[in-house]
């Protein structure tokens, strides 16, 4: 698959490293521009690649991992949707360095504001409950255990290839269903899974 990363820090380079080892192709986009991008994608190496940021979200699927505030700054004027899959690996933290702001959501799960940016995508909300630190370790901290990404999202077919991908990358998953139940679930601070090392034994 060709997948674009929409942001290229921490996470998005944590999930292209393993897009890459499956083979996939993987299209890069930052804020500040080719200065910081070029050795990012110097260092993944070949079927790496820097994009504009439109030709990244004409992707397959699309990786969202920017920070909070960027969100709509990244997901504007961008390609039709036209059912391509987005990943939703952000949490709604005013300030990404102290985790302990939530932006007021008025009640809302972070990544139904994100589908509302992005009319025409079918969402997956992934990678949003793993810390950079433990996606770049890699899926088997310990022998005979994987670690755990939870999935949730409306549309089945987007989620098994969301879960299939994630899975051929060796991480478990588990699927906590739509946006509503199971989003709310994966939603930093306000729900126990975004953090935590969720081990699963093999
Ligand atoms: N770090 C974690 O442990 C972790 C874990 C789970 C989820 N998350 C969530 O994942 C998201 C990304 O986190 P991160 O740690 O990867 O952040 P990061 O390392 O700070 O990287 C953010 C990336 O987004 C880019 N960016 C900012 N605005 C953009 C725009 N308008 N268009 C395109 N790219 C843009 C930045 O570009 P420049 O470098 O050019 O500014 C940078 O490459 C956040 O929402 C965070 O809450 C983080």
């Amino acid at each position: 698959m060709k997948i674009g990363m929409l942001g290229a820090g921490d996470i998005a380079r944590g999930v292209a490293k393993y897009a890459l080892e499956q083979g996939h192709e993987v299209l890069l986009c930052n804020h500040s521009g080719p200065a910081k991008l070029a050795p990012i994608v110097t260092e993944l190496g070949p079927g790496a690649r820097a994009g504009s940021r439109a030709e990244v979200g004409a992707a397959e699927v699309v990786l969202l991992a920017v920070p909070w505030e960027s969100i709509r700054d990244a997901l504007t004027g961008l390609p039709a949707w036209n059912g391509r899959i987005l990943i939703d690996a952000t949490n709604p933290f005013l300030n990404p360095q102290h985790l302990n702001v939530l932006d007021d959501l008025g009640g809302r799960i972070s990544s139904e504001i994100v589908a509302d940016l992005a009319p025409g995508a079918r969402l997956v909300k992934a990678f949003n409950t793993m810390f950079a630190t433990n996606l770049a370790e890699g899926p088997r901290p310990r022998a005979g255990t994987r670690r755990v990404l939870f999935v949730s999202g409306d549309d089945e077919a987007a989620k098994t290839t969301v879960t299939n991908l994630i899975e051929s990358f060796g991480f478990a998953t588990i699927d906590l269903g739509d946006l509503k139940v199971g989003g709310r679930m994966q939603q930093a601070k306000t729900a126990p899974l975004a953090g935590p090392d969720f081990l699963l034994p093999d």
